[in-house]
């Protein structure tokens, strides 16, 4: 029998599967689908202090494996999350949940960050400085080692759990950024959220997205995610959350040799709804064929 369990700080995972932030809607709309008590955790859509509608449309465009997004973090504020939408999970689903907040300004969010960790609901705190979909704040604070680094300080004065910084891979450095947020007091580090990214319509000479640009995801991503994953995971010592572009048991194989403890799976779910449970079901006959008795045993295995 192999074991798929890994532990993310001190909380354990049945497996390291993770559907990921806005990809999954509030978890509880794939209830429909499958129990979602298979996943190892369920990360929420993207969260701000106020309700937000959202970018204009069109704002989902194809590209070759993969698809650009620019939703601009639609969602019904920190308030309806945490009183509506967590509760109706809840119902439905006992597993580790990992809030992720959005903001434009430090203040922001430090006043999401600390209502979420106050909420029994939720495990952990992932905090997105890279949105590349929204025109101040964002993926800004993501780009640059100081303000990363006085973000993280700020959300872990006001927060007891554990918390994730999610980077942009929109950066020159990736390692100096994820050391800047070791040093001032992340728990871990998410990475990647979407490459900046656009198209044309050849026949109207326009960007196809109402937003101009949006952010690259799927499996067209997937090696830029592992490279990084790997990069900081030789950078500091934190787990890391890995994502961009998995959508089978070998890519988070892959994903956790290069340094990943968990994985998340994005678009794939927006191209199959069953993406997760089916690349759960997959880990234990690969990692037999593998020899692999235990998943966790594969956390960096590739670093020499
Ligand atoms: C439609 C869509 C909406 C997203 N919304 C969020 C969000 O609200 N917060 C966030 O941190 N990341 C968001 N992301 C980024 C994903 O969580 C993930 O980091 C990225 O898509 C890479 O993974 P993938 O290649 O598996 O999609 C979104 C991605 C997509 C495709």
């Amino acid at each position: 029998m192999v074991d798929t369990s890994v532990k993310l700080c001190d909380i354990q995972l049945k497996n390291p599967v993770i559907p990921a932030s806005g990809t999954f809607g509030f978890g509880h709309e794939f209830a429909h689908w499958y129990d979602l008590n298979v996943l190892g955790a369920i990360c929420l859509k993207g969260t701000t202090k106020d309700p937000r509608f959202g970018n204009e449309t069109p704002r989902i465009a194809e590209a070759p494996a993969g698809m650009l997004n620019a939703v601009g973090l639609q969602n019904p504020g920190i308030e309806a999350v945490l009183e509506t939408e967590l509760p109706a999970l809840r119902k439905l689903y006992s597993g580790p949940v990992i809030a992720n907040i959005s903001g434009f300004s430090k203040e922001e969010y430090v006043f999401c960050c600390e209502k979420a960790d106050q909420s029994p609901h939720v495990d952990i705190i992932e905090v997105n400085i890279s949105c590349p979909n929204v025109q101040s704040g964002g993926m800004s604070f993501g780009a640059s080692a100081k303000d990363a680094g006085e973000i993280t300080k700020a959300v872990r004065a006001v927060c007891k759990k554990p918390i994730f910084m999610k980077l942009t891979p929109n950066v020159t450095d990736i390692a100096e950024i994820a050391r800047a947020c070791e040093a001032n007091g992340a728990d871990g580090i998410s990475l990647i959220n979407t490459l900046l990214a656009m198209r044309i319509d050849i026949k109207n000479r326009k960007p196809v997205l109402a937003n101009t640009t949006g952010g690259l995801s799927g499996p067209a991503v997937f090696p830029v995610a592992l490279r990084m994953v790997w990069q900081v995971y030789k950078a500091v010592k934190l787990p890391i959350i890995g994502m961009g572009g998995v959508s089978c048991p070998e890519d988070v194989v892959e994903m956790m040799l290069a340094g990943a403890t968990a994985v998340q799976v994005g678009a794939s779910n927006l191209q199959n709804p069953f993406a997760c449970p089916e690349i759960i079901d997959g880990l234990p006959p690969l990692l037999e064929r593998l020899g692999v008795s235990r998943i966790a045993e594969l956390i960096g295995a590739a670093h020499y």
